[in-house]
């Protein structure tokens, strides 16, 4: 639908940016707000509020993503399909934190090269839906598009969107960015004390044993290297988190969007690293005309359905003067069809020549649905995709610079195989989400123990 809001200055010429030149372009995926009065208030409350981040945590993303872009650097980027604000508590962050590190820590060592840690979080709390409305007996309403929009509740009143939700979404993503960093800086995320990160092990998982392992050769290693050296590595050897977001709600994105002075550029500023989803990267759309003016380093989605010329499109659109860091392409397609469509899109960058970082998101192309209609994921498959995306890369003369999951550090059952061989009837004993499934904590710490196996003499 086309935006109501008329926070636009209707004086912009047609090919200039503003933090508002996106609302007149078609933008998919949007609520439809009865009070657009209302909404205009908020998107004009929220930008007066202070930043979530700043452009030096953002500048300095983007210089690690193109360390990544040369293949010195490997990007873990995880968390929750959508973030909710009843998830929004002490231990769900820590939680969250925990099992990043732990996973970064297992790719380090076997990557041999920094990883740098993406959360999905702070700020995901948006969705895009296939559908406009849902039905339940009989009963057609507006479907839920996240905590930022409208109420869970299959009310005709829970579902109206409300601009108000877009304040408490910006609340809890300050909230929850404010407990991470303040973890960091006290010292949670000190390489020399990974035992902090310990979640409970479920006993005799069969990772548990070859985890604490590598925990403790790493601890040597920096014990070793500070008794010769006579340094503390404390402070580099800090884990960095950074959050990042689909930046599917234009109005939200729009209102942190800032000029910086001394910059001389806009950043968001309501998250490090927004990517926009599959669903709404049409060329002519508003998602690609907002995200063109950012300097944040950005992700797009790619999947089935991509063309070579479209992609090409996007690059020149996000990125023409070639900048380093500045566009991550992560690709989805499914166990079934990467090693058929990836190629054709690594030969398109190619042929412009412009630099990119080719992460794997193994989730969203391999979503199914059982007998008694589960949302599942099945673990092989997530693993095949991973692997047959390292080796088109590499075969191509590319190469996979990191992997996009939807994870948890529950222990869920959302997903099917891995160590424990969870089938389509354990779905049903701890399945929480209410989006995508998502692994839990022993298969994605599999996960992360494959890459570091999996990667080794690329
Ligand atoms: C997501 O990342 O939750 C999502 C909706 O992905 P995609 O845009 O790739 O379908
Ligand atoms: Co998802």
């Amino acid at each position: 639908m086309k935006s109501c809001s008329n926070t636009v200055s209707k004086t912009v010429p047609k090919n200039e940016w503003h933090p508002a030149s996106w609302q007149s372009r078609e933008a998919l995926q949007q609520a439809s707000y009865p009070d657009t009065a209302e909404l205009d208030r908020v998107v004009a409350d929220l930008s007066r509020l202070p930043p979530i981040t700043t452009s030096w945590e953002i500048d300095d993303l983007k210089a690690h993503i193109a360390s990544a872009q040369r293949g010195e650097a490997f990007v873990l980027q995880g968390g929750d399909c959508a973030e909710t604000f009843d998830e929004c508590t002490s231990e769900n962050i820590v939680a969250k934190l925990k099992i990043l590190l732990q996973m970064s820590l297992v790719m380090i060592y076997g990557l041999k090269k920094p990883v740098i840690r993406v959360g999905r979080m702070a700020g995901q709390y948006a969705k895009p839906r296939s559908a406009n409305t849902e039905t339940r007996d009989g009963v057609t309403l507006p479907s839920f598009r996240g905590d930022l929009i409208n109420h869970r509740g299959f009310t005709a009143d829970e579902r109206i969107p409300d601009p108000q939700l877009i304040l408490r979404a910006y609340e809890r993503s300050a909230l929850t960015l404010n407990f991470v960093r303040s973890l960091i800086d006290g010292g949670f995320a000190d390489l020399h004390h990974p035992e902090y990160w310990d979640l409970d092990w479920v006993s005799h998982s069969p990772a548990a044993a070859e985890y604490h392992t590598i925990v403790s050769s790493i601890s040597d290693s920096l014990d070793f290297l500070e008794t010769v050296s006579g340094r503390q590595f404390h402070r580099t050897q800090r884990a960095d988190i950074y959050a990042s977001h689909e930046g599917l709600h234009l109005h939200y994105e729009q209102a942190q969007t800032r000029f910086l002075d001394r910059r001389e550029r806009w950043y968001n500023l309501t998250t490090h690293f927004p990517w926009i989803g599959m669903r709404t990267a049409q060329l002519d759309g508003a998602h690609i005309e907002y995200f063109r003016g950012i300097a944040n380093p950005v992700g797009v989605k790619i999947g089935p359905g991509m063309t070579t010329q479209w992609l090409q499109g996007i690059i020149a659109a996000l990125n023409p003067n070639n900048e380093l860091g500045r566009l991550t392409l992560i690709h989805r397609f499914g166990a079934k069809s990467v090693e058929e469509h990836l190629p054709d899109m690594i030969r398109a960058v190619k042929e412009v020549g412009s630099p990119v970082l080719w992460v794997c998101d193994p989730m969203h192309g391999n979503t199914e649905t059982t007998s008694d209609g589960t949302k599942t994921r099945r673990f092989e498959n997530i693993v095949a995709e991973l692997e047959s995306s390292f080796k088109v890369h590499a075969a191509m003369g590319s190469h996979l610079g990191g992997v996009h999951l939807e994870l948890t550090g529950e222990n869920v059952t959302e997903c099917t195989g891995g160590a424990r061989g969870l089938t389509d009837a354990d779905l049903a004993r701890a399945y929480k989400s209410t989006v995508d499934p998502r692994l839990n904590y022993e298969q994605a710490m599999e996960i992360a123990m494959r890459i570091a196996g999996l990667n080794t003499g690329q």
